[in-house]
């Protein structure tokens, strides 16, 4: 007879929390600290999830719902549950990459966000996951925009997602991980001590036989066949002039005529800025501070979402991202007026934890928390959510 281990660890979790404690255990200190991330003295970060924890339910104990629905039209597509993939530029985290991501968030029936800094080519992520938006910074000149538009959309992507939120603001309190420039063999040797503790995430890239070379293949040059290094790509970006309202209107407009999908404004925090998108033209925008990454002492995004919503929530759709660790954390940026929200570091845990696995088990476990809420709230539907389920304390929204 086969005896189990009974202290074998399971490789489910029950929680994003545990997750990210699987993740720090298995990660290298500077993978894990680039995912920790946030800027200045992260008060923003902290924010992010803060906010969250001051707002309160009050569960009913009878005339609850037996059957529930969590599935909704977000930017014309049906998804299974209103949680979308959040694109970040996930960088030596798993050798799978944004592949994983893409094929959990098939498998669980949501949209894919791929960033332009994301280790994986846009053909290879569309593959894994027809339903991918492809995510563009304001970097390098419209000839070159155009020219990566125009190959997002003919790999397939179904929207594009322009993130404007970031001001190049660095120093970190807690100091800022080493990320190399290349990874040769000078650099292995040299970080070999901080890699030598985390023997399952070597074992995982030298299974591969690829090691994490941190470059950019969704910006590379026509014809070129490796993208620019990480650097190369900040470069770039940090020496583009910035955009106007002009220039985002431009970008909508190349996008809709090239492909005529949805175009998502990523970064939105002001209830001006929001209007000003929506004269732009824009399908969608998502309530967000780069989950604490862009101008540190900016609210939290759950405290700007409602007055953003209430304004222009009936002429275009409002997501919003940060923080999102929880199903109940869904079900009140739901309440406050989104239509679906993104997550981060949410699946990044996931991902460092498990790989596509890990992936669809935050997933999961989003899903179970969007039910129970649901359930105690006692609606039948996310679409029954208003802000009258909440606890709001008073002076919670900024605007
Ligand atoms: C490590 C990391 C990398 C990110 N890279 C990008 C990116 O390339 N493009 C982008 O639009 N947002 C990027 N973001 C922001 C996320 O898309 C999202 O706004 C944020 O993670 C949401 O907050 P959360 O992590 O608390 O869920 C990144 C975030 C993190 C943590």
């Amino acid at each position: 007879m086969k005896v189990e281990n009974p202290w074998r660890q399971n490789p489910w979790f029950e929680s994003v929390a545990v997750a990210q404690r699987r993740a720090r255990k298995r990660l290298p200190q500077p993978v894990y600290a680039a995912l920790v991330a946030g800027s200045e003295r992260g008060q923003t970060v902290s924010d992010n999830q803060a906010a969250f924890m001051e707002l309160g339910v009050l569960p009913h104990v009878a005339g609850h719902h037996a059957e529930r629905s969590m599935s909704r039209t977000v930017l014309g597509q049906e998804v299974s549950l209103p949680v979308l993939i959040s694109p970040t530029g996930v960088q030596a985290v798993h050798p799978d990459g944004e592949v994983a991501v893409a094929r959990a968030a098939a498998a669980r029936g949501t949209l894919m966000g791929l960033s332009n800094f994301a280790s994986k080519s846009v053909e290879e992520v569309v593959e894994a996951c027809p339903r991918t938006l492809f995510q563009m910074y304001w970097t390098g000149d419209r000839d070159v925009m155009v020219q990566r538009m125009e190959r997002a959309h003919q790999a397939g992507a179904i929207g594009l997602i322009a993130t404007l939120d970031w001001s190049f603001s660095m120093g970190r309190d807690w100091g800022s991980p080493e990320i190399p420039e290349k990874v040769d063999l000078k650099t292995m040797v040299r970080m070999a001590p901080k890699v030598a503790t985390r023997p399952r995430w070597l074992y995982q890239f030298g299974r591969t036989g690829q090691i994490p070379d941190l470059t950019a293949p969704n910006l590379a040059a026509p014809g070129a066949d490796k993208g620019p290094t990480f650097f190369g790509a900040y470069y770039e970006w940090m020496t583009t002039p910035p955009p106007s309202w002009e220039d985002v209107a431009w970008m909508r407009e190349q996008w809709s005529q090239l492909s005529g999908t949805p175009f998502v404004l990523k970064g939105v925090g002001r209830v001006d800025d929001a209007q000003k998108a929506v004269d732009a033209g824009v399908s969608a925008i998502s309530v967000s501070n780069h989950g604490g990454n862009n101008l540190d002492g900016t609210p939290a995004a759950i405290r700007l979402l409602h007055p953003i919503a209430t304004a222009v929530g009936d002429q275009v759709e409002v997501l919003m991202d940060g923080g999102v660790r929880r199903g109940s954390d869904v079900v009140k940026a739901l309440a406050l007026g989104a239509r679906a929200v993104l997550i981060g570091r949410a699946y990044l845990w996931g991902l460092a934890a498990n790989g596509q696995a890990g992936v669809e088990n935050v997933l999961d476990v989003l899903h179970g928390g969007i039910d129970s809420a649901l359930l105690g709230l006692g609606v039948s539907s996310v679409d029954e959510l208003t802000p009258e389920h909440l606890l709001i304390p008073d002076g919670f929204h900024r605007s």
